[in-house]
């Protein structure tokens, strides 16, 4: 009996993160737009002025490819927040902002 009440629990949480999971895919790919444009011109100076992001089109060559590092939201999001090398901290951008970025080149870094 309680098994029986558990998956049917399951089953109907299951059910609503895959629609949930559907309902939230426009706002995912709008936050790939800002991140993009926040990569190429929104952060001062931009990212691709220094990086190469081939899903953005950009092939800045003084710091490492994104391609090659292939770096996770938490460690694009440590480089924003407090630079690194001869790499500016972007402390004008919201937290927000470094989110959508962070996530944004995680993601892109692997197309
Ligand atoms: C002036 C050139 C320049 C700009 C602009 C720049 N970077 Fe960098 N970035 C670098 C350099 C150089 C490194 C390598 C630093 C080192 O390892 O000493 C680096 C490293 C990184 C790393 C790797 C950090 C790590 O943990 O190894 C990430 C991720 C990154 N940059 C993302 C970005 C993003 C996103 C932006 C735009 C907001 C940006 N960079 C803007 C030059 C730049």
């Amino acid at each position: 009996m309680q098994r029986k009440l558990f998956t049917s629990i399951a089953r109907t949480i299951g059910a609503a993160a895959l629609v949930s999971a559907a309902a939230f895919t426009p706002i995912a790919s709008a936050n790939d737009e800002e991140g993009k444009l926040l990569f190429l011109k929104g952060a001062a100076p931009a990212c691709a002025i220094c990086h190469t992001l081939e899903a953005a089109g950009a092939a800045g060559a003084v710091g490492p490819s994104m391609n090659e590092l292939q770096p996770d939201a938490a460690r694009v999001l440590n480089a924003l927040k407090n630079g690194i090398g001869q790499m500016p901290a972007y402390t004008s951008l919201t937290p927000e902002q470094m989110k959508i970025l962070s996530e944004y080149v995680a993601k892109a870094s692997r197309e």
